[in-house]
């Protein structure tokens, strides 16, 4: 396993539930992922390290998490020294490297998305932006880790961004999408890959504001559940049928057949679903809420997609339990974000029935488990109703301290709202 957030700490626990009993090893994992796979110290971007070091090993498979890596080509890299990997290579991981790369594509294979410009300079940009309409979506190229993304109410807050984008260069040295507000709710779709066949995971609803109610920062994500109301296994595919099935079907026209994860942020608007964003991994919170209820073998499902036409006849099987995931972050996050304090309870959280403690930003200090930062802990709670899942998430969350711990109160109230009026 390639990372060490809560996705990789999510996908550590379903590989180990493999029947093939797999020996584990993180690159570099957490002080959570320690206790479930040996931990390299090795950053997940350090591409040469992470092949040797799969090399000296002799791993079967190297899965990896973050799209860093893979954007930067370490599947390219590991296929290259003849190791096995999952994921998709540095040219299909392009889909979520550039915002423009991914426009072109959507427009090439009909996928439904917000219309959009492409600007490359402040003049351009503000030309642009005196015929636009508002609110205004306003998106720097290339990874941004869920940070490069502007919403402009008006063409003033708009011309204001410019400069952030084309004088302060926030971004970098970066061409800007700037595209039209889509309304509506957000959904993730996660599919496997195969180079030819899409296969539909459970779909997934993120929290991506830091406060209750939709308000304050985006983040990477302060929570999710799974499965969603209204999208059942049949409108999931045919979700993956309009969204993800042009984008492999392209990709494999044009020599570059993607395997591995495509995951589709959606807005479900009055017209339909139309896409956000794709990204070329698991989602971070999503994966935490969607893993903990399949129940096939998810190394045989990475097997099966790295070989072209691999997922014909196989399918991805899940409990009919609900999942909920609160994110646990550290004071000051998404800005800035305090370390080193020491984490108390999660030995009882984890206790409760149904409930599973992942680790995102934590490391070991003194022999204790200290905040590392960032987005800290995950608890996912499964239950047979999504009131009974949430319930139980928030008694296991509450047991768990830290100075300055902040978390949301109001995760999957939607579908227990939805599910209890239903
Ligand atoms: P992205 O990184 O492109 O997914 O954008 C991050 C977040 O910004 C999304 O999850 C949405 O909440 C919001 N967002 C992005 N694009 C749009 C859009 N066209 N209309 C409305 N909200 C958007
Ligand atoms: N949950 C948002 C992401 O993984 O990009």
């Amino acid at each position: 396993m390639v990372g060490g957030g809560g996705r990789e700490h999510a996908i550590v626990r379903a590989l180990a539930r493999s029947a093939r009993a797999p020996e584990l090893l993180c690159a570099p994992g957490n002080a959570g992922i320690v206790s479930d796979a040996r931990c390299l110290d090795l950053g997940a971007e350090d591409v040469r390290g992470v092949v040797s070091a799969a090399a000296a090993e002799r791993v079967d498979l190297v899965v990896v998490g973050p799209e860093a890596p893979l954007v930067a080509g370490l599947v390219d890299a590991l296929e290259a020294a003849g190791i096995a990997a999952f994921g998709p290579r540095a040219e299909g991981a392009r889909i979520e490297g550039s915002k423009v790369h991914a426009k072109e594509l959507m427009a090439a294979a009909s996928v439904p998305t917000a219309s959009h410009a492409v600007l490359r300079s402040r003049d351009e940009m503000l030309e642009h932006l005196a015929r636009a309409s508002y609110p205004a979506v306003l998106k720097a190229d290339g990874l941004a880790a869920g940070k490069g993304v502007i919403i402009a109410a008006t063409e003033a807050e708009a011309r204001e961004a410019v400069d952030v984008f084309f004088v302060e260069r926030r971004f970098g040295d970066t061409e800007v999408v700037v595209e039209e507000h889509l309304e509506g709710e957000e959904l993730s779709v996660l599919a496997l890959c195969d180079g030819e066949n899409v296969l539909p995971l459970a779909p997934a609803q993120d929290y991506k504001r830091i406060l209750d109610g939709d308000r304050g920062p985006n983040t990477g994500g302060m929570g999710s559940y799974s499965p969603v109301p209204g999208f059942d296994p049949a409108r999931t595919q045919e979700i993956a049928d309009a969204v993800h099935r042009p984008i492999v079907d392209l990709l494999r026209r044009r020599g570059t057949a993607y395997h591995g994860v495509l995951y589709a942020g959606l807005m479900i608007t009055a017209a339909g679903p139309k896409v956000l964003e794709f990204n070329c991994r698991f989602g971070d919170p999503e994966t935490q809420a969607v893993l903990p209820r399949l129940r096939s073998d998810l190394i045989e499902l990475c097997l099966a997609s790295r070989r072209r036409g691999g997922l014909v006849g196989v399918s991805a099987e899940f409990t009919d339990e609900w999942a909920v995931t609160v994110v646990l972050a550290s004071r000051g996050y998404p800005g800035s974000s305090s370390r080193g304090e020491v984490i108390s309870g999660l030995a009882d959280a984890a206790s409760i029935d149904g409930v599973e403690v992942t680790h995102a930003g934590t490391a070991i200090e003194d022999g204790e488990i200290v905040t590392a930062g960032g987005r800290v802990l995950n608890v996912t709670a499964v239950g047979p109703t999504p009131g009974e899942a949430r319930d139980r998430a928030y008694q296991a969350a509450g047991l768990i301290s830290f100075e300055g711990m902040q978390m949301r109160a109001d995760i999957a109230a939607r579908a227990v709202e939805r599910v209890a009026t239903a």
